[in-house]
């Protein structure tokens, strides 16, 4: 049986997640994929990086983190090792696997991008659901990977984990995509649809908070940088195209008014904030904005939470994914789907 020795930086929802399935799927890891995954460290902001060579119990970890208990030598009660910062924790122990699920920041990448060039650098896979390291430095980042035989995989980063980037990067492979356009902002989407029902954006809005699906500064999210950040990882796996978030034209969802919606009801429509990428097979056109789509258009109907994309191929020329772009275990899932393969592709 194959060995993995994993180690989770980041032990909040997605981290949490992921851990969570490596307990639930274990009988199948092993019976389907012949895949047996160790987690021999997890690091957390306050409590730095907890390593075990033998492994960490999985249970004991998901407990004290959900019942808010810091993740210390202390609570862990075991031969721990630890480091204050998970920098030091990643340089002086040992692992196969870096799964990253620290907080996006869309400013300087940090601390995931830190940690990730510091994996790939040593030697170690990668696989992340951070948003930010990729978006602002995927070229010196795959090339990192590239330089040291290891992978990086980053499935999670858009729609959790629906397959959006492994679909048309091998699934759908040498078909020539032209186009893509998607719904990739569960928060926003949950608002126009709400004010489809003929509610206010504000009011609106507050409820989506009350409800969590709306941080309490709701920015990222309505002012359409969250999807760029998404557009500019599709630009970069999908087409090879690396682009600045200054490049992408965006316009969020503010400005958006329960008459708007309204009127473009009446005309058949829906206002959706679509993120689109348009490739004439030398350039990439990104752009962040709501449009009004007809009841026909395949996104015009994703309501809610839920996340699309439809990809546009010489081949096949439209195809739509549907589900979930958020979640414990359905961002897990994008890491464990990612940590199946790179499994795979290197034994
Ligand atoms: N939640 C989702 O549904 C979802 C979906 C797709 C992608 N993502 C992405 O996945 C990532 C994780 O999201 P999340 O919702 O799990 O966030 P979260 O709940 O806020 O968890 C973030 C974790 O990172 C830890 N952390 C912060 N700074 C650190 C550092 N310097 N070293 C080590 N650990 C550090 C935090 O520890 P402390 O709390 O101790 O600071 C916490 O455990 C984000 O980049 C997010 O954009 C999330």
């Amino acid at each position: 049986m194959r060995q993995v020795r994993l180690v989770i930086v980041g032990f909040g929802v997605v981290g949490q997640g992921l851990a969570e399935l490596l307990v639930t799927q274990r009988h199948l890891l092993q019976t389907q994929y012949d895949l047996s995954v160790t987690l021999v460290g997890v690091a957390t902001g306050r409590g730095g990086y907890l390593y075990r060579e033998q492994g960490l119990d999985i249970p004991t970890l998901l407990n004290l983190a959900r019942r808010g208990g810091p993740l210390t030598v202390d609570a862990l009660n075991t031969d721990v090792q630890h480091w204050p910062h998970a920098l030091d924790g990643l340089r002086e122990s040992h692992a196969d696997i870096l799964a990253e699920a620290t907080g996006t920041n869309l400013r300087d990448g940090e601390p995931g991008l830190s940690h990730v060039r510091l994996a790939l650098t040593q030697g170690m896979h990668v696989i992340t659901a951070n948003k930010g390291p990729i978006a602002l430095a995927s070229t010196e980042l795959f090339a990192l990977a590239r330089a040291h035989n290891v992978q990086l995989r980053v499935e999670a980063t858009v729609m959790a984990g629906t397959p959006v980037i492994s679909t048309i990067c091998e699934g759908m492979a040498g078909s020539s995509v032209r186009a893509i356009r998607g719904i990739l902002n569960g928060t926003t989407n949950y608002i126009l649809s709400e004010m489809a029902q003929g509610r206010d954006y504000s009011e609106v809005l507050s409820i989506a908070q009350a409800q969590g699906y709306a941080e309490a500064d709701p920015t990222a999210d309505v002012e359409g940088y969250d999807a760029v950040a998404k557009l500019l990882i599709l630009a970069s796996t999908v087409f090879g195209q690396i682009l600045r978030p200054e490049q992408v034209a965006r316009y969020g969802i503010t400005a958006i008014t329960r008459e708007d919606v309204a009127r473009a009801q009446q005309e058949g429509k829906r206002i959706k904030l679509i993120a689109s990428l348009r490739y004439d097979g030398q350039t990439v056109q990104a752009r962040v904005e709501p449009v009004s789509l007809p009841f026909f258009d395949p996104l015009a109907t994703i309501d809610g939470v839920m996340n699309a994309i439809t990809v546009e191929t010489v081949a096949l020329p439209q195809v739509t994914i549907v589900g979930p772009g958020a979640g414990r275990l359905q961002t897990g899932q994008g890491l464990l789907a990612d940590l199946i393969a790179v499994a795979r592709a290197s034994s």
